[in-house]
């Protein structure tokens, strides 16, 4: 089962207020955030981990019964960029030893809102914990492997179509903009979110050319409130590097299109 939250800037006013201490953040967090400049990178970056945080928390809180602090929690980066989860053991975020939780964990943040999306990894992966115990990164790719996207609803002009998308992509935004522009902005921009959800399963990103994965939307009336089912295929040679079984679900949500692809062993 995949847990979700999406957070905005409203739901954490200290971010905006630029706060100098923030006491949902461990202190290596809090020494992360001193080397962010930038203020657009340090309110995405917050707010990623004030969901990741309370999504992290919820679900601890379900599975475990016990109510974790936010600074308790870490929310780390792997070398290639993708999160994970972990909490402070024993004596507190001070005395601490890092444990690293189960979890295939995604963040994506758009525009003052984030999206972040767990899911526990299979007893195969649990049982690697002795390297999990050590706060020290997991083998590659551990499954399920979870990638979640937001993206604003806005036209993509110019080229991007012709660079990003797949030929059946083109068409299926083109056909839908000869009828209705405002539903092929939708299209388009799930089309999108849903290449970027994909690679962040892979834990690739955009070093991948997003032309090797196709998302197929079945055609709909009025964009989907709920959760629901969208197609990801990807080229032979992904699909060797990296086998599995791939499902997707997309939804809207306000201004924006939100995406979530999972990969599987098969
Ligand atoms: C993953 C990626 C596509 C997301 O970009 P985006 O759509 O602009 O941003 P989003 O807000 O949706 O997602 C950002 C989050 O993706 C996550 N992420 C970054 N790299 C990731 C990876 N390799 N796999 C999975 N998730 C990744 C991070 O949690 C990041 O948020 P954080 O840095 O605040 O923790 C992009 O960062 C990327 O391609 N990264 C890998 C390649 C790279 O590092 N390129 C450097 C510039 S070319």
């Amino acid at each position: 089962m995949i847990h979700w939250l999406i957070q905005s800037l409203d739901d954490c006013p200290e971010i905006v207020r630029g706060d100098a201490t923030l006491g949902w953040l461990s202190a290596s967090e809090q020494e992360r955030l001193a080397g962010i400049k930038f203020e657009k990178r340090r309110h995405d970056w917050l707010l990623g981990r004030w969901t990741a945080k309370n999504l992290v928390q919820r679900r601890l809180a379900e599975s475990t019964g016990v109510a974790s602090a936010l600074d308790m929690i870490f929310i780390g980066a792997d070398a290639d960029g993708a999160p994970y989860a972990a909490r402070y053991e024993g004596r507190g975020a001070k005395g601490k030893s890092l444990e690293r939780l189960p979890v295939s964990l995604s963040i994506s943040h758009s525009h003052g809102t984030a999206f972040c999306g767990l899911v526990d990894l299979s007893p195969v992966e649990r049982s690697g914990d002795v390297e999990m115990q050590g706060g020290r990164p997991l083998p590659f790719a551990p499954r399920p492997s979870l990638g979640c996207d937001l993206e604003r609803v806005e036209p993509r002009e110019g080229n991007f179509l012709d660079n990003f998308f797949t030929a059946e992509e083109v068409s299926a935004a083109r056909a839908l903009r000869e009828q209705d522009a405002a539903r092929s902005e939708i299209l388009t921009t799930a089309i999108w979110s849903g290449k970027e959800a994909a690679l962040k399963a892979l834990r690739e990103g955009l070093r991948i050319d997003t032309r090797r994965i196709i998302c197929r939307f079945d055609p709909y009336d009025v964009p989907p409130q709920a959760w629901t089912p969208f197609t990801v295929v990807v080229d032979d040679r992904l699909a060797a590097q990296f086998p599995g079984a791939w499902s997707a679900w997309w939804r809207v949500s306000d201004c924006f299109a939100l995406t979530m692809a999972l990969l599987e062993d098969a």
